[in-house]
């Protein structure tokens, strides 16, 4: 038996507690929003599609009812607001701060044990806020955008080689953010073999641009930001935690001198498994690599700064 808490019932958490139905990751998924009726009405579509799919995830849909959320073995809030087209994720400090910070004290008080992970943008900064203001240990409260940043590096990989997308091997770490993700080109392969011995260095460093900017780009075509990719990451990240698969999922983790970095939250590979990040996986970085990550780094620093700046921390 396991039970998920999904915070907002908007594009991004609706889809995650879509792909957690219908893999039936969990046997229990809650959704909870602020707007009346909206995670109702969403589950209630999905559970008419369960008979369609012969699935049997129990789903509940709340407006602001956290009794409903209490006893969940996994949390995952995206409540704030995305972005829209020509703003960064940065952006949206001010409000989503404020949400963040409140939903955080309601979850925990209704389920103490639970693993939670932070989807809301600046999501460096929101894991950040979480971690510092609910002092749970860093193993329990992490942020999802490796795992999304890391599908759209194998996208572009899978589509610069006219390969299977997933006979890719890519891993994006770093800060969530337009000119923060690191797109590891030195662990880029395809059936093992590096990416570089079969496309030219101009091609990848395109693959790298276009995956930095993948956010971006699909914001611009939406109008809004994506869901789809977004939502399965939040719920490839769930379903590690729930059957202890120990995938290594770039996580955006509380650091303690892992990467020459502590008092921070950013991406790194983690092994998520039933405890949440099991391990950090310290891997060996080109000298590139290593700067772009000090460099991203200072830039999710500066933005965990606007916390003190606004008083919400
Ligand atoms: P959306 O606007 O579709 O949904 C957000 C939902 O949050 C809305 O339904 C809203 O009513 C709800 N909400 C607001 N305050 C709340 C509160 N206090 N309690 C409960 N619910 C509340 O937005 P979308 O597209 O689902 O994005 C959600 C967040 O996830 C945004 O901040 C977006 O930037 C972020 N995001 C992060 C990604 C990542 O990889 N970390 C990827 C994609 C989006
Ligand atoms: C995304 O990467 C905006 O974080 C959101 O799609």
């Amino acid at each position: 038996m396991s039970k998920v808490t999904v915070v907002g019932a908007g594009n991004v958490g609706a889809t995650c507690a879509n792909v957690l139905a219908i893999k039936e990751t969990a046997s229990e998924v809650v959704l909870i929003d602020i707007k009346e009726g909206l995670a109702e009405g969403k589950v209630l579509d999905m559970f008419q599609t369960e008979t369609l799919l012969d699935i049997d995830t129990k789903l509940t849909g709340v407006t602001n009812d956290y009794l409903k959320t209490a006893g969940s073995d996994v949390v995952v809030i995206t409540s704030g607001i995305p972005r829209k087209p020509g703003m960064t994720r940065e952006e949206l400090i001010g409000t989503n701060a404020g949400i963040v910070k409140s939903v955080m004290e309601s979850v925990i008080e209704h389920s103490p044990n639970a693993i939670v992970i932070i989807v809301s943008n600046p999501m460096d900064t929101m894991t950040y806020l979480a971690a510092k203001t609910s002092g749970l240990p860093r193993n329990k409260v992490f942020g999802m955008g490796g795992a999304l940043d890391s599908a759209r590096f194998k996208c572009y990989l899978s589509k610069a080689l006219d390969a299977n997308i997933n006979e890719i091997e890519g891993m994006v770490i770093g800060g969530h953010g337009d000119t923060t993700m690191v797109p590891l080109v030195s662990k880029a392969t395809y059936k093992g073999s590096p990416v570089t011995d079969f496309i030219s260095e101009d091609a990848v460093q395109q693959v790298v641009a276009d995956t930095m900017v993948g956010g971006a780009t699909l914001t611009k075509l939406l109008g809004t930001s994506a869901w789809y990719a977004p939502g399965a990451a939040a719920a490839y990240v769930v379903e590690s935690i729930l059957k202890d698969q120990k995938k290594v999922v770039p996580s955006c983790v509380s650091l303690e001198g892992e990467y020459g970095q502590s008092d921070i939250c950013i991406g790194v590979p983690a092994v998520i498994g039933r405890n949440g990040v099991e391990k950090v996986l310290e891997i060996k970085l080109s000298d590139k690599e290593k700067a772009l990550f000090e460099e991203s780094a200072a830039a999710v620093r500066k933005t965990n700064d606007v916390l003190k700046e606004i008083g919400v921390l």
